[in-house]
């Protein structure tokens, strides 16, 4: 038990995660919990290895820095080996059907990650394999960064009451798996997004409809970081979209997180940014080397939560 975060209960096995909703808040909590013992005991260097004889499959279909270096890290530092497959090893849904590759893959491999464009490939991999998939991004969602966001932010508060987290910029991926968490635990969840850049209309309702987080969908960047704890943004343009980078430099005008729209919480506030940054365009260099940025402790969270997830998946935990 990790001083701080709530007892673990014991849950049936989850069989895969593709979406935060995957889970029950229960669940969620619990992951924290195991995701801060496991920090503590790689912190302690204590020899921990539960994934010994086990492989993770990393199946990518887009760029990471930070996907690949914490699954594999994290992989091997708890005794297991990682196997990073690239665009041009496995051209999903291209070269192969998923539901083939996710029968071959599995035939090799303990468990598998997936970063892929369409969401709808993940879900079919996951249907297909007979191991355990785990979501590491995709145009829709990245349940694995807002696992890690909400767990630092706990880490750092102690508790999760009267929070209330401001998104400025894309109603992207990003987006959608934070309202998706607003679906499961309750907190002030404030969306700004230039007109026609809204998030998915159907994850906004699913959202609100859950009634237990407070919800706003604004194009006005000031009112919404109003109270708010934690200032959040993404790039503008993701993986896919960087042919419109220019247009929508034009269009998120007002957006970038600057020290100024920091003040504006009219209170002591986190910057946080799932990263890689775009430095000077959706937030400056300034906030981003702020001492209240704690854009770092995400990215390293992303491991920890992660061995979480997976030690979960594999009966471990
Ligand atoms: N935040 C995140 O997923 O980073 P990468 O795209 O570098 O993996
Ligand atoms: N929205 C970004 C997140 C990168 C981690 C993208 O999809 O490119």
């Amino acid at each position: 038990m990790v001083a701080g975060f709530p007892a673990r209960k014991e849950y049936a096995v989850m069989k895969n995660f593709l979406h935060i909703t995957d889970l029950t808040a229960d669940e969620i909590l619990s992951l924290f919990q195991l995701a801060a013992k496991t920090k503590a005991r790689l912190k302690n260097r204590d020899d921990y290895r539960p994934f010994q004889g086990l492989s993770l499959a990393m199946i990518f279909a887009k760029p990471s820095a930070r996907t690949r270096i914490s699954f594999e890290t994290g992989f091997y530092r708890l005794g297991g080996h990682a196997l990073y497959l690239g665009p041009n090893d496995i051209g999903i849904g291209k070269r192969e059907a998923v539901k083939d590759i996710a029968q071959v893959v599995s035939r090799f491999n303990d468990i598998i990650m997936a970063r892929l464009f369409d969401h709808q490939y993940v879900v079919e991999l996951a249907k297909h394999a007979t191991v355990p998939v785990v979501n590491g991004l995709t145009d829709y969602n990245h349940p694995c960064q807002i696992m890690a966001d909400m767990f630092t932010i706990y880490e750092r508060r102690g508790h999760l009451d009267d929070l209330k987290v401001a998104f400025l910029g894309d109603g992207n991926n990003v987006v959608h798996s934070w309202l998706r968490l607003a679906a499961r635990l309750p907190f002030g969840l404030a969306v700004a997004c230039p007109k026609d850049y809204q998030p998915d209309p159907e994850t906004v309702a699913l959202a609100q409809k859950a009634n237990l987080s407070e919800i706003i969908v604004t194009h006005d960047p000031t009112s919404a970081v109003v109270g708010a704890d934690v200032v959040y943004t993404d790039v503008w343009a993701s993986m896919g979209q960087k042919e419109e980078a220019g247009e929508r430099r034009a269009r998120f005008q007002g957006f970038q997180v600057t020290e100024q729209l920091m003040a504006g919480t009219g209170k002591e506030s986190w910057f946080m940014h799932c990263l890689p940054a775009e430095r000077g365009i959706e937030v400056t260099d300034e906030v981003m080397d702020a001492p209240y940025s704690i854009v770092f402790d995400q990215a390293e969270n992303r491991m920890h939560i992660q061995n979480a997830i997976m030690l979960t998946l594999l009966g471990k935990g």
